[in-house]
């Protein structure tokens, strides 16, 4: 690898370009292995600072390029073309290219690619350069008109439609843009057509385009698109501003959608659905992400990143954006659990270990390795800090001022937050520094009690990270409420602002001793530790007002009880059993907050939190543990598992948060009874079933109770001709594989013929389901260590990107005894001997050796 290619790029260097783009001019003549790409772009120097014309380009063919018509001296390189001040025009000037691509060489899926035939691009980040010359910067916006030849019934771009013929499409993009939200399609599609009239009466045009075959499975996406557009109009105030809105399902895809203006691509796992084939899990994440894509529309698109340290700015704002949508949807109190649960899966673990980066990162060697969780979930969480903080009125507020203030710019952070000091007069140069400062803040709190006062002491501290030894205390709201003895709320939700490294709060005139419900509604993204008996907690989960409180009780209460199963070989106590009986049993609670309640912490979870507590985990024990306190569930509540089983049957499917609620309570009663009744229930209901949520949960349970090996063949018989299902079938096996059996579970599957490392979906199966079998992944013998690194190093040939993003599944090796810490290492040092290995992969595999 050349020095240049892995160059650390830094926050602080930036300048603003030599040139501005005005306007580009695109003519695609679209061919499998030599599609020639026209480019006429207008330029015009940055009277700021003048210099080089420089231009982005990789894998490129030149054919020519001239200057005003003329040609001129240039550089050209692997990654630039250049050309001297001194041969350009002090004015505006038009730059011609015409350069030849490969899109069916193109397996890394970045740029312009082909995917079962079909011509589609992917520019985010830096894919354009590879389509040809250009700024390829988020601060160069740009109005585009594109031509695209070829002999395909569907050819489209960004923007209107201007013209079309026998072969041809012409599309105009009225609105300045930089180069990542650039796309283009072009196939034999199927379009799923619906319209859509915004508040001012406009009305647009909307279609789902597939595959054909696929056609069915558009209604739900549709609907979705239609709710976001109108929750954007209502919550908001941002209307639609195109004459057509286009979404396009692609099966070959690195990540999950993409927002490009007017012509959004999506993952086809992301967006087609059906009862048959997609389970109430698949549902709510394709409302969700469909509103996510939309919404950048106007966080992301309208308003872009000054720079790609900005990245945050539109991915934290656009999840928060997303996830309130889906709360409005759906159940708020359930939709905030699942985020919790996924906050801590993904962001805390990231947090606590070498990859850990602030939310606005200062330097990157390659920006694709930064699509994280940390800069989306935990950006996410700062926009909602921040909405805590300042009130639901005054962020509103905030948000009309950026809007209009920032309209067709390319801004930063800086000016995301200056907009709500504007709006509110408030400082928030304190608060910033949740986009500065990396690392899970640890919270400890104690109490005091007297005469009628209760006082609330916190104390704040963050443990290093890589690059920052030091950290300072941040602004924390904490959400607080109180619960009297007799469990009535003597004190409704308040918001305490920490900002100091310690700080005390205190509550009067209170009659008895209250019980305090601290972070409710989990205000912050910092890890609460607070001394609590069992009894307490217990109290809390009956009597919380606060349902996410209620919730993370009841999963201190089972985190604490495997805990103590783990190391000490306790068993659970009757308490904490009768407990979640009660909670199951109780009708008067939503059934979905049920099922959380009933859902255990993971493997994952456990080995983080004992070594947290300066514990070895042993993957093995967590394993056992898990599976007997399954068990002892399962034994302690045989009375009334059948009923509830048979209580929450949805007699009509409806993938709405009433019957998916049902589904997810009967479903996780019937992997407790399946390790009761040898899988009779769980068989009967899989051959009954008339929707994937219940088959693949039936199957499931039958997996997780080590049965189901018929099931499990009518299912690939079922189903073999079905991409996205087979997908469900891949993963299944090896997420339940018993853990000496899972790594040669996978390395059997990839010799599957329906296998391909060409398939970012189907690799993400076998080795995201090997690297989320905990037990399995970190199993004595290394051979999932082995296998996984052998099929990275061969996938980053093809996929960098992919490669990149899965390595982190090693990134928690420190955790682990001196044995598993040398075998993950001699992986990691396997992968960075391998020859030419990617930026992408090298970058993760160094931060993760800690280099
Ligand atoms: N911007 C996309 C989003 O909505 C994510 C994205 C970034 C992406 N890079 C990508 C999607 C590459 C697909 C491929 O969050
Ligand atoms: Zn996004």
């Amino acid at each position: 690898m050349s020095d240049a290619a892995s160059e650390t790029i830094y926050l602080k260097d930036y300048t603003e370009p030599h040139h501005w783009v005005r306007d580009v001019h695109l003519t695609f003549r679209l061919a499998p292995k030599a599609t020639r790409v026209l480019s006429r772009i207008t330029f015009v120097p940055n009277a700021e600072n003048g210099g080089d014309l420089i231009l982005n380009g990789e894998e490129l063919t030149l054919i020519t390029a001239t200057v005003d018509g003329a040609i001129v001296p240039m550089e050209v390189s692997d990654t630039h073309l250049r050309i001297k001040s001194a041969d350009l025009p002090q004015k505006p000037f038009t730059f011609e290219a015409e350069v030849e691509i490969a899109p069916e060489d193109n397996t890394a899926l970045e740029g312009l690619y082909m995917s079962n035939g079909m011509y589609c691009t992917q520019c985010e980040a830096e894919g354009f350069r590879k389509i040809t010359y250009y700024p390829d910067r988020p601060d160069v916006m740009a109005t585009f008109t594109v031509r695209a030849e070829g002999d395909y019934p569907v050819l489209l771009s960004n923007g209107n439609p201007v013209a079309s013929g026998d072969g041809w499409a012409e599309w105009h993009d009225p609105w300045p843009k930089p180069a990542y939200l650039f796309a283009l399609v072009a196939g034999d599609l199927v379009n799923h057509a619906g319209s859509f009239t915004t508040k001012s009466g406009k009305d647009v045009e909307l279609n789902i385009y597939v595959r054909k075959g696929d056609e069915d499975k558009c209604a739900f996406g549709m609907q979705a698109l239609k709710d976001a557009m109108a929750w954007d109009e209502k919550t908001y105030g941002r209307e639609y501003d195109l004459d057509i809105f286009n979404i396009v399902a692609v099966d070959d895809f690195n990540m999950g959608a993409m927002e490009n203006k007017g012509l959004n691509v999506f993952n086809s796992s992301c967006v087609l659905a059906s009862q048959a084939t997609s389970t109430d899990a698949n549902f709510e994440r394709i409302e969700g992400i469909i509103a996510h894509e939309y919404f950048h529309n106007w966080t992301g698109n309208r308003i872009t990143c000054r720079d790609w340290f900005q990245l945050c700015l539109k991915e934290g704002l656009t999840v928060y954006r997303d996830q309130m949508f889906s709360g409005d949807m759906r159940s708020h109190p359930v939709k905030r659990i699942e985020e919790v649960l996924t906050l801590r899966a993904r962001q805390f673990r990231e947090d606590n270990g070498p990859l850990a980066h602030p939310v606005r990162p200062a330097s990157f060697v390659e920006i694709n390795n930064f699509y994280t969780a940390t800069v989306y979930e935990k950006g996410a969480e700062i926009i909602g800090m921040l909405r805590r903080l300042v009130g639901d009125e005054a962020y509103r507020k905030g948000c009309d001022l950026y809007f209009e203030r920032h309209d067709g710019q390319a801004v930063t952070i800086e000016d995301w937050l200056k907009a709500f000091e504007d709006a509110t007069g408030r400082d928030l140069s304190h608060f910033a520094q949740w986009y500065s400062q990396a690392g899970t803040p640890r919270l400890t709190m104690s109490e005091e009690w007297t005469d009628g006062t209760l006082t609330l002491t916190f104390a704040q501290s963050t443990p290093p990270t890589p690059g920052q030894d030091e950290k300072n205390p941040q602004v924390i709201p904490i959400a607080v409420g109180l619960i009297g003895p007799n469990g009535d709320e003597v004190l409704p939700t308040t918001v305490l602002e920490m900002t100091e490294a310690e700080q005390s709060f205190t509550f009067e005139g209170l009659g008895a001793r209250p019980v305090a419900s601290v972070l409710r509604d989990f205000s912050a993204p910092v890890i609460l530790q607070r001394d609590m008996d069992a009894a307490t907690r217990a109290f809390l989960l009956a009597h919380d007002t606060d349902p996410f409180q209620k919730w993370e009780m009841g999963r201190m209460l089972s985190k604490d009880t495997l805990i103590n199963m783990i190391t000490s070989s306790g068993t659970p106590a009757a308490d904490y059993l009768d407990a979640l009986k009660t909670v199951l049993s109780d009708e008067s609670l939503d059934p979905a907050f049920r099922a959380l309640v009933l859902g255990l912490p993971s493997q994952d979870d456990l080995a983080q939190t004992l070594f947290d507590a300066g514990q070895t985990p042993d993957p093995q024990k967590i394993y056992e543990a898990r599976e007997a306190l399954r068990r002892a569930l399962a034994r302690h509540m045989s009375d009334i598992l059948p009923t509830l089983f048979r209580q929450h049957e949805t007699p009509q499917f409806k993938p709405d948060a009433d019957g998916s609620g049902k589904r997810a309570l009967r479903l996780s009663v019937l992997s407790l009874l399946t390790l009761l009744d040898d899988g009779e229930a769980a068989r009967t209901l899989f051959a009954a079933a008339d929707n994937m949520t219940e088959q693949e949960g039936s199957l499931q349970a039958l997996l997780a109770a080590g049965l189901g090996t018929d099931e499990l063949q009518a299912f690939e018989k079922q189903w073999k001709e079905d991409r996205l299902v087979m997908d469900k079938w891949f993963m299944m096996q090896v997420a339940f594989a018993a853990p000496d059996t899972a790594a040669a579970t996978a390395e059997a599957l990839t010799r599957h013929p329906a296998f391909t490392m060409k398939n970012p979906n189907r690799f993400r199966a076998v080795f995201g389901a090997l690297t989320s079998n905990h037990a399995g992944f970190h199993h004595d013998s290394g051979a999932a260590y082995d296998l996984l690194a052998k099929n990275l190093i061969s996938l980053d040939k093809l996929n960098p990107q992919t490669t990149a993003r899965m390595s982190a599944a090693f990134e928690t090796w420190r955790r682990y005894d001196s044995v598993r810490q040398a075998k993950i290492r001699a992986q990691l040092d396997r992968m960075l001997a391998t020859d030419g290995l990617s930026r992408d992969t090298t970058e993760m595999v160094t931060r993760i050796l800690g280099g």
